[in-house]
C-alpha cells in the first residue's frame, strides 16, 4: 500500500507535506497579487505629504511599531474599538507596512484625527500627564530634534519609483516642506493622517 510507504519513509513523508503545503498556500497567496481589491489604493487616498513621509519614519526610528499595530481586524471587539477594520488598499503605498504584530498599547489604524495636534504632542512629551496608568515610554526630546529634510525629495522619489504617484512639484518641493519643522511636528502629522481615507470617503 502506498500510503504504508509513506508514512513509514521520513524522508520521502516531509517531501509530500512540503508538497502539499506549498500548494495549498500558492492557491490561497498568489490570487491576492492580482487582486484589485488588495492591490489599489483607495478612491479618495492622497499620498503622505513630505511632512508625514519624515513623521513615519520617526515612527519607525522610536519603535513605536513595537508597542502599536495598524491593523484592525474585521471582529465586533475590534472595530467597536477602534472603528472600520483595516482594508487592504489602505496599505497599497506603505513601504514597508506597519501592521505590526504586538499590542502593548492601542492599535493606532485610525487615530488620525481622534484627538486634538496638542493632545498628541503633550502625551508624546509625557504620557502619564494624560493618562497616568500609561506605560509609554516618553519622548520629549522629539521637539528638540529638527527633521533632517537632506533626504526627504529622495524618499519621495522611492515611493515613486514604488508606486506612489508623486508629482515633480512634491519632490521638489519637499525639502522647503519639512524646513523648520521638528520630529515631533513630523510624527503628529503623520499620526494626524492615519486611517482618515476612509472616514473621508467609504
Ligand atoms: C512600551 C510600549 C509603547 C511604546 C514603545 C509606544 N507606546 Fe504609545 N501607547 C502605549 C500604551 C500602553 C498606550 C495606552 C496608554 C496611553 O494612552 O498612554 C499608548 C497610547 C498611545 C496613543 C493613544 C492611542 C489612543 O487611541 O488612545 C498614541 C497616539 C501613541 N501611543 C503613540 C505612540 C507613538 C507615536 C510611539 C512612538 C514614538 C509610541 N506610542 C510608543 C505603549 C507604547
Amino acid at each position: 500500500m502506498n500510503h504504508a510507504r509513506l508514512e513509514k519513509n521520513i524522508g520521502l513523508m516531509a517531501l509530500m507535506m512540503v508538497l502539499a503545503i506549498s500548494v495549498g498556500g500558492l492557491t490561497q497567496i498568489v490570487p491576492l497579487f492580482f487582486q484589485d481589491v488588495t492591490t489599489k489604493p483607495l478612491a479618495d487616498m492622497r499620498p503622505r505629504s513630505a511632512l508625514e513621509v519624515e513623521g513615519r519614519d520617526v515612527f519607525i526610528a522610536n519603535g513605536c511599531v513595537g508597542c502599536h499595530s495598524q491593523m484592525i481586524r474585521p471582529l465586533r471587539a475590534e472595530t467597536e474599538r477602534y472603528g472600520h477594520y483595516s482594508l487592504a488598499g489602505e496599505s497599497a503605498w506603505d513601504h514597508p507596512f506597519l501592521w505590526g504584530s504586538k499590542r502593548t498599547g492601542p492599535d493606532l489604524a485610525r487615530v488620525g484625527k481622534r484627538y486634538s495636534d496638542a493632545w498628541h504632542v503633550a502625551h508624546l512629551l509625557d504620557p502619564r500627564s494624560l493618562v497616568p496608568e500609561s506605560v509609554m515610554p516618553a519622548y520629549p526630546f522629539l521637539a528638540q530634534t529638527p527633521v533632517d529634510g537632506s533626504h526627504t525629495a529622495r524618499k519621495l522619489q522611492t515611493l515613486r519609483a514604488l508606486g506612489v504617484p508623486y508629482t515633480d512639484a512634491e519632490i521638489a518641493g519637499a525639502e522647503a516642506a519639512v524646513r523648520g519643522k521638528t520630529e515631533m511636528d513630523a510624527l503628529v502629522a503623520y499620526l494626524q493622517g492615519l486611517g482618515t481615507a476612509i472616514k473621508a470617503g467609504q
